[in-house]
C-alpha cells in the first residue's frame, strides 16, 4: 500500500510543555483517517507541522514517500488543507474567494472554481457574498478552496465543529464522496467520537499529545460488535453447556458470572432454556454492542473533560 503520510516522532515543545509527543502517524492511500482527540489534545498542531506551517520540535514527516524539508516544499501541491476555521473576505462572493486563492496557488484556468462549488455543493450560491454564509455553507466553501488545485491528500481539522447534526451530515456524505469517488485520502480531526466512527477508515487517538492508537477498519468494526450478554452463577459451566448443545463458540468471559456472546444473536430464548435445564442459573440475558466510545475512554484513563 502506498503510504500517503508518515510521521517519525514528530514532536512540538512550547516551553516545558510537549504538547506533541513522539507521535508515529501512518496513513495509506485511500484512507479516511479520524485524527480523535479532546480539546487541547495537540491535533492542530500535529496538522499545522504536517502542513508545513510550523516547525517541529523533533522527528520528521514523510509525504508521498518523501520526507518533507525547506527543499521538498512542493510536495504541498498535492495536499489541500484546511486548519482551524476558514476565513474568507466577508465582502466577496463564494467565486471572487476562491479566485483569490486559485492565483496565489497559481492554478490555471477558472474552470477549477466551478467544479469545487459544484462538488461542495455551492454552485448556486457562486455569486453571494461569503457574509450571508452559514457556518455550514462556510466550511464546505473552504473544503472547496482546499479542493481548487485538485490534490490527492486533504487534510481538515475539525471541519464538522460547531455545526448542527444536518450540517455535519453534508459534511460527512461530502468526505465519502471524495473518498470513493475521487480517491481522495483524507486526514480528519475531530473531538466528536460518533463522528469519526460513521466515517473513518482508520482512528488515531491522540491524548495529550501522545498517540496513544492506531486503530484500523477491521478492528473498529469488532469494537461495535453486539452480543447476549448473560449474567451466570457458574460461566464454566454454562459456556460448556453452550458449546456442546449449541455450537457456540464465538463468546468470551470478560469477568467472573458474565458471558459475551457474538453469534446467534436470535437465540436467546434456546440460550436461556439450555442453561436452565442444566442447572445453570441465569441471573440476567440481554443484548448489547461494545462501542468504541466505552473502548476510548479506557484508552485516555477515563479523565475526559479533565
Ligand atoms: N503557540 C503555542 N504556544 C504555546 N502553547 C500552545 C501553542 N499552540 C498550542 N498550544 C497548546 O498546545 C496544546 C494543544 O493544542 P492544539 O494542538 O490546538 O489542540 P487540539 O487541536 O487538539 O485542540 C494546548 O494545550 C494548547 O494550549
Ligand atoms: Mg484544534
Amino acid at each position: 500500500m502506498e503510504c500517503i503520510l508518515k510521521t517519525y516522532n514528530l514532536t512540538k515543545q512550547y516551553k516545558d510543555h510537549r504538547v506533541v509527543d513522539n507521535a508515529n502517524i501512518t496513513i495509506e492511500k485511500g484512507d479516511i483517517y479520524g485524527f480523535l482527540g479532546e480539546n487541547g489534545a495537540g491535533k492542530t498542531t500535529t496538522m499545522r507541522m504536517i502542513m508545513g506551517l510550523i516547525k517541529p520540535t523533533d522527528g520528521s514527516i514523510e509525504l508521498f514517500g518523501e520526507k518533507v524539508s525547506e527543499d521538498t516544499k512542493q510536495v504541498f501541491a498535492r495536499v489541500g488543507s484546511i486548519i482551524e476555521f476558514p476565513g474568507f473576505y466577508e465582502n466577496l462572493t463564494a467565486v471572487e474567494n476562491l479566485d483569490i486563492h486559485r492565483k496565489l496557488m497559481g492554478v490555471p484556468g477558472k474552470n477549477c472554481i466551478e467544479e469545487s462549488l459544484k462538488t461542495v455543493g455551492l454552485f448556486d450560491y457562486r455569486n453571494r457574498k461569503t457574509k450571508d454564509f452559514s457556518l455550514g455553507m462556510k466550511q464546505r466553501l473552504g473544503i472547496a478552496r482546499a479542493l481548487l488545485h485538485n490534490p490527492e491528500f486533504l487534510v481538515l481539522d475539525e471541519p464538522t465543529n460547531g455545526l448542527d447534526p444536518m450540517g455535519i451530515k453534508e459534511i460527512r456524505e461530502l468526505i465519502l464522496d471524495l473518498s470513493q469517488k475521487r480517491q481522495i485520502t483524507v486526514l480528519i480531526s475531530s473531538h466528536i467520537l460518533s463522528e469519526i466512527q460513521q466515517l473513518a477508515t482508520k482512528v488515531g487517538i491522540i491524548h495529550k499529545g501522545k498517540l496513544l492508537e492506531e486503530i484500523d477498519y477491521q478492528t473498529l468494526k469488532k469494537k461495535n460488535r453486539h452480543y447476549i450478554q448473560l449474567k451466570v452463577n457458574n460461566d464454566r459451566e454454562a459456556v460448556f453447556m453452550l458449546e456442546e448443545k449449541l455450537n457456540i463458540t464465538d463468546y468470551i468471559i470478560p469477568e467472573p458470572g458474565i458471558i459475551k456472546i457474538y453469534e446467534k444473536l436470535t437465540g436467546t430464548l434456546n440460550i436461556n432454556r439450555i442453561l436452565i435445564q442444566n442447572n445453570v442459573d441465569v441471573k440476567e440475558i440481554s443484548l448489547a454492542r461494545d462501542s468504541l466510545e466505552d473502548y476510548f475512554i479506557g484508552l485516555i484513563g477515563g479523565d475526559i473533560n479533565e
